[in-house]
């Protein structure tokens, strides 16, 4: 199958936001084993400060995943009728807002029955499921082909960011 074109503003935020998830996500997994740890414990303790890492990925996933929603309610809309699309959107909100109720001193101090931290939990769980869903669902509509289009690094004249711009008044002026 002829590989899809992927155009290249969706696809900059789209890996920005997949690294900042991933940062995020891999440093609250070892957060939670070195201090929680109910469910499961990594098999080694990380002694680093993993806290400032994991906040600053989370702040910088903020804006950009903002970004995202709203790259994909304009012109990304056709492709959030793939209910795995949306649900990957739905899912980022969780953590993120949580995040904004959370504290490190629960976790030092093991307080776990907090709600917020449940909501945070939740959210880990739900994007690692739903990415899961997010990813077996784009193979199974266009193969490996479409997965990778994602990740393609080339640019076909008419976007290049210059074109952003345009193409952004563009989809505004055939949708007013
Ligand atoms: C997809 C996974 C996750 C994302 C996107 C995420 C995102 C965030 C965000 C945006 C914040 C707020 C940062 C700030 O402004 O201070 C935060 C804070 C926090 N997160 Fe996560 N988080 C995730 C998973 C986890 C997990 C699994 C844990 C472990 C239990 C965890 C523990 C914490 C703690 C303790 C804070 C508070 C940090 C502080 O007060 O300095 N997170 N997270
Ligand atoms: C973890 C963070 C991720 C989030 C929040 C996320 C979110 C999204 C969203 C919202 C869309 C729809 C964009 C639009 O409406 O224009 C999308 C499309 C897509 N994503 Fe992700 N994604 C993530 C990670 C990944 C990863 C790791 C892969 C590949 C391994 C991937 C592959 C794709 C593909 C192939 C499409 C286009 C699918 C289609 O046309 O239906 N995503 N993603």
């Amino acid at each position: 199958m002829k590989q899809p074109y992927q155009p290249s503003l969706l696809r900059l935020i789209h890996a920005a936001t997949a690294g900042a998830v991933g940062v995020g996500w891999l440093t609250g997994l070892v957060i939670y084993s070195n201090y929680d740890g109910r469910l499961f414990h990594l098999p080694w303790a990380y002694g680093g400060n993993l806290w400032e890492l994991h906040e600053y990925a989370g702040n910088l996933l903020l804006p950009i995943a903002i970004l995202l929603a709203l790259y994909a309610v304009t012109l990304g809309n056709w492709r959030l009728h793939k209910p795995s699309n949306t649900v990957m959107l739905l899912a980022l909100a969780l953590p993120l807002l949580s995040g904004q109720g959370m504290h490190k001193k629960w976790m030092i101090e093991g307080q776990f029955d907090h709600l917020m931290y449940k909501i945070h939990l939740l959210g880990w769980m739900l994007i690692a499921a739903g990415l899961i869903w997010h990813v077996a669902s784009a193979l199974q509509r266009g193969g490996v082909a479409l997965v990778a289009s994602m990740a393609d690094l080339q640019v076909k004249e008419h976007d290049n960011p210059t074109d952003w711009p345009n193409q952004i008044f563009n989809w505004f002026g055939h949708h007013r």
